[in-house]
């Protein structure tokens, strides 16, 4: 629309769509850091995306995180047309209730009026107690179920924030800096050029199993985000889809 233009929003999308070798980016006006309803912006097209790309199946993995959250509330019951099952990305990479994988799933269900499954793994356990317990029916079904997701919506995150949103042990705290980690998805941390330096282990989705999936929704925004995700972006599924803002758009330009 005119706005746009005018806000030279749709000649940033197109640069940015080039540089970073995306499949497609969506920018919204805003910076998340500044005004709190641009996340909402963000989960409105989020919602929008993924209503085009739905087909009569569907399973859609969904990490945690605040952005997830907003994009949960911004999903509508004219998703009902289709099958769709929402699950949890990976095990408990330790989060808020509120901010965690299961909510946002249940969150979804909810405001779609479609299913969701949940992916409760405990944080920390023996190695045995975790043995035993990949051994569950229960979790075996829901992990066969993520590994056959066509769609993911995932956040990213910076990697400092991350750590310590997280309650990440001095040891691994120690490899995420000496690594110079600089952004986070999935519970992996990424340096400047997109390599991992640290991961969180647990089960689900793991960074591989993206190329094989038909429609990844990278969710995004705030200019301090700009470096996270750029980092990310170097190792990311050329499927993925940039969901993100004009504050981190601005910023991410600056870098080219
Ligand atoms: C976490 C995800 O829950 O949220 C991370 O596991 C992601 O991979 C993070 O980086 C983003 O959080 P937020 O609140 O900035 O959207």
């Amino acid at each position: 629309n005119m706005m746009r233009e005018i806000s030279g929003i749709n000649e940033m999308e197109k640069r940015l769509q080039s540089l970073l070798n995306l499949n497609e980016i969506v920018i919204v006006p805003g910076n998340s850091d500044e005004s709190p309803w641009v996340k909402e912006e963000l989960g409105r097209a989020s919602a929008f995306s993924i209503k085009q790309r739905l087909e009569g199946n569907n399973i859609i993995a969904v990490t945690g995180g605040s952005t997830m959250a907003a994009v949960a509330e911004m999903l509508t019951p004219d998703f009902s047309g289709s099958d769709t099952l929402f699950v949890p990305a990976r095990g408990g990479i330790g989060e808020d209730v509120k901010n965690q994988a299961n909510t946002i799933c249940a969150k979804m269900a909810e405001h779609t009026g479609l299913r969701h499954r949940v992916l409760y793994v405990p944080d920390q356990v023996s190695k045995e107690v975790y043995k035993s317990f990949l051994t569950e029916p229960v979790i075996k079904e829901v992990l066969n179920l993520i590994k056959s997701a066509n769609m993911v919506l995932h956040g990213i995150g910076d990697a400092i924030t991350m750590a310590e949103r997280r309650k990440t042990s001095p040891d691994d705290f120690e490899k995420i800096t000496a690594g110079h980690a600089v952004g986070e998805a999935f519970g992996y941390y990424f340096d400047e050029s997109g390599e991992v330096v640290h991961k969180v282990p647990t089960i689900g989705l793991q960074l591989e199993d993206l190329k094989h999936i038909n429609h990844v929704f990278a969710v995004a925004g705030g200019s301090s985000k700009a470096k996270a995700i750029r980092a990310y972006l170097k190792s990311a599924p050329s499927s993925t889809i940039l969901i993100t803002d004009e504050g981190a758009a601005k910023e991410l330009l600056k870098g080219f």
